[in-house]
């Protein structure tokens, strides 16, 4: 059987960079629109890792295919770590970013420095078939923009400082971006036991 992994989300931007993260394992990554896939997959667990595998499970149900599934969104400290588990939903699931964004700039005015801290936060789950559940997680640690900045990236990448290079995550290249980023790492930390499995398991 040939190999290929399906990636449970219908998010293209999150799709581009995790087809450019996993490339190196020489096999198709598919989303779920491209592998004719839906499922109505209620996302109510209460943590990153909870809804990665939440996710991860449902589709490994419909398909033979290696399956991965992320969990993602942004913590703000001042906020109490809001969006977090809500950050598709936070402000309206239909409410544009450049809004969102901006509300969020105005309930930390006046706020300063350090205690504008914030992170991406990213869970990846891997459900194969005949194995057990795997989970990995990173975070990139940053802080909240003054201003919105860059056109590259998506969602809350305008408004994600990063002191260290001076710019937010949307003005970064997207390679730069993979190779920083929670996404990039959590699933950098997952390739080792996707290599592995792939040549365990063969063609
Ligand atoms: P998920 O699809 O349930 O994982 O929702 C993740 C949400 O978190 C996205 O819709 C964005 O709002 C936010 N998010 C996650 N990763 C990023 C990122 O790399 N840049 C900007 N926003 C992100």
């Amino acid at each position: 059987m040939k190999q290929k992994i399906v990636f449970a989300t219908g998010n293209e931007d999150k799709m581009k960079e995790i087809r450019m993260i996993l490339s190196d394992l020489h096999i198709p990554v598919l989303s779920m629109k491209e592998a004719s896939l839906s499922a109505e997959i209620v996302e109510d667990g209460a943590t990153f890792e909870e809804n990665a595998a939440i996710k991860a499970r449902a589709v490994a149900q419909l398909t033979d295919a290696i399956v991965l599934a992320d969990d993602s969104g942004l913590e703000i400290d001042y906020l109490n770590g809001e969006p977090g588990v809500y950050s598709a939903r936070y402000l309206g699931e239909d409410t544009p970013y450049e809004e969102k964004n901006k509300i969020i700039l105005s309930r930390l005015q006046g706020v300063e420095g350090t205690a504008r801290s914030a992170r991406f936060v990213c869970a990846i789950a891997a459900a194969v078939p005949g194995e057990e559940l795997q989970i990995t997680r990173a975070t990139v640690e940053g802080q909240i923009a003054l201003e919105p900045a860059g056109d590259e990236g998506f969602g809350y990448d305008p408004i994600f400082y990063l002191s260290e290079f001076g710019c937010t995550t949307a003005q970064l290249t997207p390679e730069q971006k993979n190779e920083l980023s929670h996404r990039g790492k959590a699933l950098r930390r997952m390739r080792e036991y996707l290599k592995n499995y792939i040549e365990r398991t063969g063609e």
